[in-house]
């Protein structure tokens, strides 16, 4: 599969300019997105210095159990993604609902957020958990990595699950945080 690189805002026509490309506006497809609502994670990694690097993602996906793999699709800007490559590795902390801070902190621009929780590192990468906000952490090893448009998409090998006690999962969707309804 080959995916034509676009520019950021709604452009009408391929990036080699042969032949137009009829897609909607960015402000219909978020909305289309926003009706779709998911768990929230926060993809982790170390970059080439050593140092925990991580964003907050929700575009996250199961894509097959032979071998088990997910996806993520992470921005072409991300600090994060470089490092994910880099490393080839990253870890998927998946947020329950007391976790809420952790995904605004991770989710914004700033120094420090690892500062800020309270995380350790496993596997043989070091890949960072995050102990207090996440109800289960997969390392995953990256598999691929294709070109998505503004983002990339990373495939990766799960190698390592962590599951913790804490059922309920912090929830995204019309473009606000949700809970998992207590049983
Ligand atoms: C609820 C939520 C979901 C997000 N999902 C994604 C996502 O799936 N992919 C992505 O690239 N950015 C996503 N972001 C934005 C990044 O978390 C944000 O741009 C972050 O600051 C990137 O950090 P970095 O540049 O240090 O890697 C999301 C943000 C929030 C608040």
């Amino acid at each position: 599969m080959s995916w034509s690189r676009r520019s950021r805002e709604d452009a009408d026509t391929s990036a080699e300019g042969a032949r137009p490309e009829r897609v909607v506006d960015t402000g219909t497809f978020r909305e289309l997105m926003s009706g779709f609502p998911s768990g929230v994670a926060v993809v982790t990694t170390v970059d080439d210095d050593g140092a925990p690097r991580g964003m907050t993602c929700t575009s996250l996906c199961s894509v097959g159990l032979r071998p088990p793999s997910l996806l993520v699709c992470l921005d072409d800007r991300s600090g994060t993604l470089s490092a994910v490559v880099s490393r080839a590795a990253f870890a998927v902390n998946l947020l329950h609902t007391r976790g809420r801070r952790a995904a605004d902190l991770f989710g914004a621009p700033g120094p420090g957020r690892f500062a800020d929780v309270d995380w350790e590192p496993v596997g043989p990468h070091g890949l960072p958990r995050l102990v207090s906000d996440a109800h289960a952490t997969a390392a995953c090893r990256v598999v691929r990595t294709m070109p998505g448009g503004d983002h990339t998409v990373v495939l990766g090998a799960v190698e390592q699950v962590i599951a913790a006690r804490e059922p309920r999962p912090l929830l995204y969707g019309r473009r606000r945080y949700a809970q998992w309804p207590a049983s």
